[in-house]
């Protein structure tokens, strides 16, 4: 009989960037049958032993078309898998699983005006990959990029948000991205500095986005820690937005960073 088929692919490390000591980004080689739908996750692999493994799920960071995957990761230094993570260099060896999953993607909600990504730390990572689809770009009038990290130094990303406006299959629509940052534990002037549930209470992120919030217009995604996605969830359900299902659409999709 022949063997069973392996659920993932042994892929490599192509590039690593140390964004602080306890962020890294890096891309690995792509599997061409790999196809996944921007906001999802993969499952990534990393062998301990001669038949141990350890698995930990991340946000797909590359574009759809990208020949690589790109990942937004976290070091802790009493995990299993990142600090591990962090000691590989390029061309070493990480497993994916051959599946991609979820469903925190755009496809979930009905047609709306604008388009709130909200997300703390490491959570930034999916909203990259939802904002190199066109179809986002031409569908939502504004789209409200919020990134909330305890320290400037953690604001990773800065310049390829900045590209984006630029890029030449969007360009058109580049002025339609608001990117707000925020620092919560150090003073950064001109940088919002409250959490998103509080600022969502008391209309200052309305104000620094220059975009109304109502349920009718907007569309919004929160993925950051659990209790960021609850208190946030929390908040905005208080305002009258609900979890848009298949079963019945409406304005907010949820993603627990861990
Ligand atoms: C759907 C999904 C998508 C994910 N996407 C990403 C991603 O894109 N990037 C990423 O770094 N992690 C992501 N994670 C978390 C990731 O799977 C690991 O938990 C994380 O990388 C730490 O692994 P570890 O084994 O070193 O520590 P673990 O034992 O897995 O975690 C130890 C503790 O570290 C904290 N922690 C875990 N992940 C994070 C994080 N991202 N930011 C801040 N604190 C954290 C939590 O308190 C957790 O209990 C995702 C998790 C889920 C469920
Ligand atoms: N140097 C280090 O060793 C170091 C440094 C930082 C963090 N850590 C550890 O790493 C873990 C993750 O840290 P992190 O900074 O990536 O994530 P984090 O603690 O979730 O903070 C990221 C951002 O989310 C905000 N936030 C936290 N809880 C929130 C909530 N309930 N609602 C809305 N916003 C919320 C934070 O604001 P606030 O600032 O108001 O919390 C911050 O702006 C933590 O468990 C921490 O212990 C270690």
């Amino acid at each position: 009989m022949p063997a069973p088929a392996a659920k993932y692919t042994a892929e490599r490390i192509l590039w690593k960037h140390h964004w602080t000591d306890r962020l890294i980004s890096f891309r690995l080689s792509r599997d061409p049958a790999f196809r996944f739908t921007p906001g999802q996750f993969a499952r990534l692999g990393l062998q301990i032993s001669e038949t141990g493994f350890v698995w930990r799920a991340y946000s797909i960071v590359s574009a759809s078309w990208d020949d690589y995957l790109e990942f937004y990761s976290i070091v802790v230094p009493e995990g299993e898998f990142t600090p591990r993570l962090a000691r590989l260099e390029v061309g070493d060896q990480i497993l994916v699983d051959k599946t991609p999953n979820g469903f925190f993607t755009t496809d979930r909600f009905p047609d709306g005006k604008d388009l709130w990504l909200l997300a703390t730390g490491t959570a930034l990572g999916p909203y990259l990959s939802i904002l190199h689809e066109t179809a986002v770009w031409q569908r939502f009038r504004h789209i409200v990029l919020v990134h909330s990290v305890r320290e400037a130094a953690e604001l990773s990303y800065q310049a390829e948000i900045a590209a984006l406006r630029q890029h030449p299959l969007w360009a058109e629509h580049g002025h339609k991205l608001q990117y707000l940052p925020v620092v919560t534990r150090e003073t950064l002037p001109g940088t919002l500095s409250q959490r998103i549930p509080a600022m969502l209470a008391d209309g200052s992120l309305e104000r620094a986005a220059g975009v109304t919030l109502s349920p009718e217009r907007s569309r919004i995604m929160i993925c950051g820690s659990p209790q960021m996605v609850e208190d946030t969830h929390r908040r905005l359900k208080s305002m009258g937005y609900a979890l848009s299902r298949l079963s019945a659409p409406a304005q907010l999709a949820l993603e627990n960073g861990w």
